[in-house]
């Protein structure tokens, strides 16, 4: 099987490349990537080092995309995946994570080939999340998607809906999978985006930090959730695409490894030995969310998967690979 991971040198994609040339043998992987994310070089050294091939273009790049070669499966990892930086570029934000979408599926229907999308839980409605934290619900599929969520909310939700005309049209055999908070090696955290990292980072080399919003003390939670079982599930997304397909559904950490940022300090100071002094801003973004945990139910059903990494084990595997690559993450993780 052919596969092109867009987005193939981010945190994700560079996990999935390298996870499927290791374990789905029979598989070619490539990648397409305009390095634009920080860090993304050392991710294109690691698929290279993995021979993985990456394709150096832009995603919204109609002419470019079209003239790649011919795939059977496309796992769409490519976004500018920071919410904040959708109110900042919207432009930017809107031709990558939409416009780069369109394109795709035009490809897709070209080459016949099935799609796999990386959608996020911030196609969720921000005012009802709010509400959310007051229960402590669990978010299914059926929450409201039809309020404001954030232009970066609106590109993801807008592709999902893409996705469905084409498949509707076209067939091609998708599956569309809304995340939670995904953490792990080759993450390279900063203050809008990649909190998890950004958090044991500061921790080790003992930087300042703030608790911003909801009071400023640290009360927002979310559920996280290991690469390792993104890896697990996208790979049995893959192997059943031809009898199970055209889903959409959540998938995160939930109940168990929901966390709120005052015990993630917690955790870090455990793993580092380190404490730090972490200021506080009491106001946050109207894009900020105070609470998300995934109900995994429909996941697990479909799939029989679970997330198997606890919250304490994800921390201790990233600081190790922090501490064993100290010196080039420098750059990276601000
Ligand atoms: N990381 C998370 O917690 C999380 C949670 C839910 C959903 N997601 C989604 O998963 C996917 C992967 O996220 P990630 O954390 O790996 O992000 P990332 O920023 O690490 O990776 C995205 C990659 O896309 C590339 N890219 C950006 N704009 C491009 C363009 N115009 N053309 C070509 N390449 C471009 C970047 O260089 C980067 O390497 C995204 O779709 C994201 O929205 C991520």
């Amino acid at each position: 099987m052919k596969i092109l991971i867009t987005g193939g040198c981010g945190f994700v994609g560079s996990n999935l490349a390298i996870y499927f040339k290791k374990n789905l043998i029979s598989s070619k992987i490539d990648s397409l990537d305009n390095l634009s994310r920080n860090g993304a070089l050392l991710n294109f050294q690691r698929l290279r080092k993995n021979k993985i091939k990456n394709f150096k273009i832009d995603i919204s790049n109609n002419t470019a995309v079209q003239s790649l070669p011919r795939y059977d499966l496309v796992i769409d990892c490519c976004a500018e995946a920071a919410v904040e930086a959708s109110k900042r570029e919207v432009d930017r934000v809107f031709n990558t994570n939409l416009l780069g979408t369109f394109n795709i599926l035009k490809k897709c229907t070209k080459d016949k080939s099935n799609l796999i999308f990386l959608s996020s839980s911030r196609v969720y409605s921000i005012k009802q999340l709010y509400k959310s934290k007051k229960n402590k619900s669990l978010i299914n599929e059926k929450f409201d998607t039809l309020e404001p969520k954030s232009i970066y909310g609106f590109c993801k939700h807008s592709s999902e809906q893409l996705i469905k005309e084409f498949s509707f049209l076209y067939k091609i055999k998708y599956i569309i999978t809304r995340f939670g908070l995904i953490a792990g090696p080759w993450q390279f955290g900063k203050q809008d985006q990649g909190v998890v990292s950004l958090w044991i980072w500061k921790h080790m080399n003992k930087q300042k930090l703030s608790y911003i919003g909801f009071g400023g003390k640290g009360s927002q939670i979310r559920d996280v959730i290991h690469i390792s079982d993104v890896c697990k599930l996208i790979a049995l997304q893959i192997k059943k695409i031809n009898s199970i397909y055209n889903f959409t559904m959540n998938a995160g950490g939930g109940k168990k490894n929901a966390i709120s940022l005052k015990d993630l300090t917690k955790i870090c100071q455990k793993v580092t030995s380190n404490r730090i002094k972490i200021s506080s801003k009491k106001s946050t973004s109207e894009y900020d969310i105070p609470y998300y945990v995934t109900d995994n139910s429909k996941v697990k059903k479909i799939y029989k998967w679970d997330p198997q990494k606890k919250i304490l084990h994800i921390i201790q595997d990233m600081y190790k690979w922090m501490l064993s690559n100290k010196k080039k993450l420098k750059k990276y993780i601000k």
